[in-house]
């Protein structure tokens, strides 16, 4: 058997800015995970003695804290600031794009439209930076835009990690119903080359490799596209998860990895298929 890695694949520019950021403030904690894996942030933990606290009441006085790649509310932000905690920001700039953009619109009276999935930390902060909670709103479909109290004039922008045909749906719907409407762009290309790179390879790939957080929007996102084009495609956050069965009568192997992976669980992925199943070259 061969195994391909995609052209493209593993960690975008922001989680690769994150984990160098917090490296670099050893024994400090992250206000939540720093990124969706969950071995990267042991590595941390161990090498660096970086913690993780999941509540702002769980984080010591003399902590300096880690702000996340997908950012926080505003109010928690300002929090942390009001307890002195040195603040050490390691929101995506892709991600800050939006929060500003939000704030922006929505204090020039812009209702506030968000394509995005209101659980994602993501999107829970961009929308804290609307100046009217009331007026601004988050959608998945574009059949939930209806009966929204949106004003005449609307603000729209993308969570970074969304497909740019389902944001167009959406900025299409609201163009039939209003005046003005602002479209931001904030969809992040890092996603989209890792996409690509993933669907070229399923076409011709026997059997595919996903490696990324079970939680992680965009691995799983990865996972889909692989699945459409060749059937037998898994996912999994570690080489712990491998079955031999996956290899077998199987002539070439596609790799891809989620935009949080990093690059050494790909190496022990690639070590353990090794192990299972004969490897002739690794491309
Ligand atoms: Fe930032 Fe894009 Fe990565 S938004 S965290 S560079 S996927």
């Amino acid at each position: 058997m061969k195994i391909q890695l995609a052209s493209s694949y593993g960690f975008c520019f922001g989680v690769e800015r994150a984990i160098e950021i917090a490296e670099g403030h050893r024994g400090s904690v992250t206000y939540g995970p720093l990124i969706h894996n969950k071995d990267e942030i042991d590595r941390l933990k161990t090498k660096f003695n970086i913690g993780l606290a999941e509540r702002i009441e769980d984080i010591e006085t003399d902590d300096a804290v880690v702000i996340r790649t997908h950012g926080i509310p505003k109010d928690e932000l300002a929090a942390l600031k009001k307890q002195k905690h040195k603040i050490i920001d390691a929101t995506c700039p892709y991600v800050t794009t939006p929060q500003n953009i939000v704030q922006k619109m929505s204090t020039e009276g812009y209702s506030i439209v968000i394509f995005g999935d209101k659980n994602h930390p993501e999107i829970k902060g961009v929308v804290s930076y609307a100046e009217d909670p009331e007026d601004a709103f988050i959608v998945l479909e574009s059949e939930e835009l209806e009966g929204l109290p949106l004003k005449g004039k609307v603000a729209v922008v993308s969570q970074t990690t969304k497909k740019p045909e389902d944001f167009a749906k959406i900025v299409t719907a609201l163009m039939a119903t209003r005046k003005e409407v602002r479209v931001f762009n904030t969809i992040c290309n890092a996603t989209f080359e890792n996409q690509d790179a993933a669907s070229e390879l399923a076409k011709k790939a026997d059997v595919m490799i996903v490696i990324g957080g079970k939680h992680s929007s965009n691995t799983k996102q990865l996972h889909s596209i692989s699945q459409r084009y060749c059937k037998d495609s898994y996912l999994i956050e570690n080489e712990k998860e491998l079955e031999a069965a996956w290899f077998e009568e199987k002539d070439l192997c596609g790799i891809s990895a989620g935009a949080s992976t990093p690059k050494w669980i790909v190496d022990n992925v690639i070590s353990k298929i090794k192990e299972l199943v004969k490897v002739d070259e690794v491309v």
